[in-house]
């Protein structure tokens, strides 16, 4: 039996309420007086190498709102987020943060910021409303004025392709359980390659297979909302699959680099001195890590998780002789997101040992950051690396000043950063890093509830506020360091 999942196991009914009640922050930066730091967020006077680029990352159903704007099809999270009881509170994507509304005031935000890249998703159904056949020319545009601005701000644009939002038309005819679902995914990459490619210097392909498969599949919490194994890891082949062929189109035409955002989680033994324990730990380490990184990277899937998966399973029988040479191509960048490591106990059990965010599935261990990006450059050669998420949400507020504090934030950011900063200087080739987010949005099954922006989106007016964290991160992007 495939493992527990690590994310959003504990989704329903488990919101932890307010903050971790840490120190105030202070924040320097936009003039404004703060607080003074504390040994919690004071910066720690760490250098990152010359050219590395700061960023924020956002998805487009998260964000964009305009769900039946200009022609934008239904995706699965419409139809997920419209069905009663999936989504707490009864919250949906329609109007989000209205960044399709605001999106010019939000590039100049980021531009406030500092940002030197944006990494954003592209929603499949604005651009192809059933996800096939005509493209719709208003929600293409979209995009290509996203990136217009982006460019006339200095900013970097790296655009997902597929951040969970598929065509509900392709959800219809099978989604990702449906092999033609790579052909699809190819197709409407294409269109976005020769639409975009002069502007876009960075493509990834799919933002965490790895949670379509585990909550979307197999748990059931997010679109499509199944709870089968079987169905989960032949969506698990397609997807990469689907990956595979992008960038296949990808090498025939496209300029600048593309790969793929996967979120790892280093798999620790709950009790190092328990044989049992270590076994089930590495095991896990398949299902969280190496299902996805060893065909993308190495061209072969994991026995052991093959293994595990069973040999009469469905998803065996989906993989075809040359799709794991489709699935190896060459990519250029791996994207990797942290948000929490996970302990195995014997037999296969998570255990919760550490503090988690408001997020119960997420406990909060910066050490484990550096462990997975020195074990990516261990097993996988050298890459260049990007980070395209972290972050941890908080119960943020308006004070009576009209502020944000966010200092749990703040410390999270600054303890996961100066990992990242020693794994740098451990050799490991990391490039960028986007938090997670640029601004509060939709966050799926927790709809607005949770809070995981550095800038404050009051969801009734679509006011915008910079939280400590916002000011914060603009000193770090100045100084080029924490
Ligand atoms: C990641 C998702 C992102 C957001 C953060 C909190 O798994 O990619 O959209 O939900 O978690």
């Amino acid at each position: 039996m495939p493992y527990a999942i690590s994310r959003r196991t504990l989704l329903r009914g488990a919101f932890a309420g307010a903050g971790a009640g840490l120190l105030l922050a202070g924040c320097e930066g936009d003039g404004a007086p703060g607080p003074a730091p504390t040994s919690s967020t004071a910066l720690l006077g760490l250098r990152f190498p010359d050219g590395f680029v700061w960023g924020a990352s956002t998805s487009a159903y998260q964000i964009e709102g305009a769900a039946a704007v200009d022609g934008r099809g239904p995706s699965v999270w419409d139809t997920f987020s419209h069905t009663p009881g999936r989504v707490r509170g009864g919250d949906t994507g329609d109007v989000a943060a209205d960044h399709y509304h605001r999106m010019p005031a939000d590039l100049d935000l980021m531009k406030r910021l500092g940002l030197g890249s944006y990494r954003f998703s592209i929603s499949w159904s604005r651009v192809l409303p059933t996800g096939r056949g005509a493209v719709n020319a208003k929600g293409l545009d979209f995009y290509k004025r996203l990136v217009d601005g982006l460019g006339d701000r200095g900013i970097a644009a790296v655009a997902t392709l597929f951040h969970w939002d598929l065509p509900q038309a392709l959800q219809d005819r099978g989604g990702w359980e449906h092999r033609d679902s790579a052909g699809w995914f190819a197709d409407y990459a294409q269109v976005m390659f020769d639409a975009l490619g002069d502007r876009v210097g960075t493509w990834l392909t799919l933002n965490e297979p790895k949670t379509v498969v585990d909550v979307g599949y197999r748990f059931g919490a997010h679109a499509p909302g199944f709870r089968d194994d079987n169905r989960a890891y032949v969506a698990a082949h397609h997807l990469l699959l689907a990956h595979g062929r992008a960038v296949q189109a990808f090498r025939a035409s496209g300029r600048g680099r593309i790969g793929a955002a996967l979120n790892l989680a280093p798999a620790y033994p709950d009790d190092e001195a328990d044989q049992a324990s270590k076994a089930a730990a590495e095991l896990a380490d398949g299902y969280e890590n190496r299902l996805y990184l060893d065909p993308i990277l190495k061209g072969a899937y994991p026995t052991d998780v093959l293994d595990d998966i069973g040999a009469a399973a469905p998803m065996r029988a989906a993989i075809r002789d040359g799709d794991l040479d489709v699935i190896g191509s060459k990519i250029d960048v791996l994207a990797i997101q942290y948000y929490n490591p996970v302990f195995v106990a014997a037999g296969g059990r998570y255990v919760s040992k550490l503090d988690t965010s408001d997020a119960t599935w997420q406990q909060i261990h910066p050490p484990g950051f550096f462990d997975i990006l020195t074990r990516v450059k261990h097993d996988y050669g050298d890459i260049p690396l990007i980070i395209t998420e972290n972050g941890r949400p908080s119960a943020d507020r308006v004070g009576s000043d009209g502020r944000v504090d966010d200092p749990a934030r703040v410390q999270f950011l600054r303890d996961h950063l100066a990992a990242a900063h020693r794994a740098i200087q451990a050799g490991v080739r990391l490039e960028a890093y986007h938090l997670w987010s640029l601004m509060d949005n939709f966050e799926w099954a927790e709809g607005y509830g949770q809070r995981w922006g550095i800038v404050y989106v009051d969801f009734k007016s679509q006011r915008r506020i910079e939280k400590t964290s916002a000011r914060w991160y603009r000193e770090v992007i100045a100084r080029n360091g924490i």
